[in-house]
C-alpha cells in the first residue's frame, strides 16, 4: 500500500455536529522501535505485546464551523482543560490533514482519561494518539457513509494516522502481538502501519502478564523525539538496526515453539540495548535509576535460584516491565510483592497483561 490510498474519496454525507468514543491500550515492545527517518518511518522493524488495562479513553465531539481556515480544538484531560497538549495535537493535525480533509471544517472537543496516573511514567502517547485516531476515523466513516465492517481498511488506516502522531501509537488499535517495520520474513509488515503478527504463536505466550513497576513517576528525562534524533550519526546505529531485524526473525520460531528461554534473552538483551543506545550516543543519557538496576539483579537471581520464566523489558525510562507466563503468574506475582515493590516509587505498580486492542464505546 502505497500513502495514496489513504487519501479519501469525495464524502457524500454532510455532518453538523456528533459525538464518538474509543478506549484503546497502551502497548510494549519486545523488539525496541528506535531510530526513525522522515515521516515517522522507523529505522528498523519492531513487535509488541498490546496491553489490557493501561488504556485512553477519550470521547470525541464535532460541530460544523462556518469558516474553514485553520484547525480549531479544545483538549481536556480527566475533565480538565490542557492547553499545554494542544501544540502536539496541532503538529498530528497537519501531519494528517491531508488524509482526512474534513479536519478543518470542525471544531472539536478531544477528551480524554487515562486508566493509569498521567505522571506515572507510562507512555500515554501511545494510547492517547490511536484512540484519537481511532475517533478521527469514526468521524470520517459517518462522512463516508460506510459501516466499519464495510470500510475493509479501517484500522490499518487508523494505525497509519496514529503512526503519524506517535510513531508506536500505530501498535495499539489491535491485538495480541502487533509488528510494525517491512521485515523480509513477515508478509504483509510495513512501515507505514502496524499489522498482526501474522505466524503460529504458542500457548506459553497466550495471556502473557506484564507487571509494571513505577520506579521512577517523574516527566521523561529525554523526549522520544529527542531519544529518536540521537541515532542520527550514531556510531552503532547500523548495527542496532540490524540486530533488531535479526531478533525479529529469531522471535518467530520462538513463538511458533513456545521457547521461553530465547524469548527472555532476545527481550532482554533489546532493552539494555535500547538503553545502551542512549548511554553512546552524543549527548549521553542513563535512564535508568539505581532501583532499576536493583530490580534487575533481583529478577535475575529469583530466575537463577527457581527456575521460573520472569524476565523484564524497559522502555525509554527508569520504570520495568516486568514479563511472565501466565502459568507462573502464582509465585512470581508473590515474589514482586515481597521483594520488588519496595523498589518503586511510593510501592506503586499496575497489574497488566496482553490484551485484545481497542474498543469502540457507546456514547
Ligand atoms: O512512539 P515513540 O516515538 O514515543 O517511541 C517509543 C519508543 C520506545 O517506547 C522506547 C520503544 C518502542 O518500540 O515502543
Amino acid at each position: 500500500m502505497t500513502v495514496q490510498e489513504f487519501i479519501p474519496e469525495s464524502y457524500t454525507n454532510t455532518l453538523t455536529n456528533g459525538s464518538v468514543k474509543w478506549s484503546s491500550p497502551s502497548n510494549i515492545a519486545l523488539v525496541k522501535y528506535w531510530g526513525k527517518k522522515e515521516h515517522q518511518i522507523p529505522a528498523n522493524p519492531s513487535i509488541s505485546f498490546t496491553l489490557d488495562n493501561c488504556r485512553t479513553t477519550t470521547t470525541l465531539k464535532f460541530e460544523k464551523k462556518a469558516s474553514s481556515s485553520d484547525f480549531s480544538f479544545d483538549v481536556f484531560l480527566e475533565g480538565e482543560q490542557k492547553d499545554d497538549f494542544k501544540p502536539k495535537i496541532e503538529t498530528f493535525f497537519k501531519r494528517i490533514e491531508q488524509y482526512l480533509p474534513f479536519l478543518k471544517e470542525y471544531h472539536f472537543v478531544i477528551d480524554t482519561s487515562n486508566s493509569f496516573p498521567h505522571s506515572s511514567g507510562i507512555a500515554s502517547s501511545a494510547s492517547g494518539m490511536s484512540a484519537l485516531a481511532l475517533c478521527l476515523m469514526s468521524v470520517e466513516q459517518q462522512l463516508l457513509n460506510v459501516s466499519m465492517s464495510e470500510s475493509f481498511h479501517f484500522y490499518k488506516k487508523a494505525s497509519f494516522l496514529a503512526r503519524l502522531g506517535s510513531g508506536s501509537a500505530c501498535r495499539s488499535l489491535e491485538g495480541d502481538l502487533i509488528v510494525w517495520g517491512s521485515h523480509q520474513e513477515i508478509d504483509g509488515s510495513s512501515n507505514l502501519y502496524g499489522t498482526k503478527y501474522p505466524f503460529e504463536v504458542h500457548d506459553n505466550f497466550k495471556n502473557y502478564q506484564d507487571t509494571i513497576l513505577l520506579v521512577d513517576k517523574g516527566e521523561k528525562q529525554v523526549s522520544s523525539t529527542v531519544g529518536h534524533n540521537l541515532m542520527h550519526n550514531h556510531p552503532y546505529a547500523e548495527n542496532r538496526f540490524n540486530q533488531a531485524h535479526d531478533n525479529l526473525s529469531k522471535l518467530i520460531s520462538v513463538f511458533k515453539e513456545g521457547d521461553l528461554k530465547s524469548f527472555i534473552d532476545i527481550v532482554e538483551s533489546e532493552a539494555l540495548t535500547l538503553h545502551a543506545m542512549m548511554m553512546t550516543s552524543m549527548p549521553y543519557f542513563i535512564l535508568m535509576k539505581p532501583n532499576t538496576l536493583e530490580i534487575i539483579n533481583r529478577i535475575w537471581k529469583f530466575r537463577q535460584d527457581t527456575g521460573l520464566h520472569i524476565s523484564f523489558t524497559l522502555d525509554a525510562g527508569a520504570n520495568v516491565h516486568i514479563l511472565y507466563p501466565e502459568a507462573e503468574a502464582e509465585p512470581i506475582f508473590e515474589f514482586i510483592k515481597t521483594e520488588l515493590v519496595a523498589y518503586c516509587q511510593n510501592g506503586h505498580y499496575i497489574c497488566d497483561k496482553i490484551g485484545f486492542g481497542a474498543k469502540q464505546l457507546p456514547i
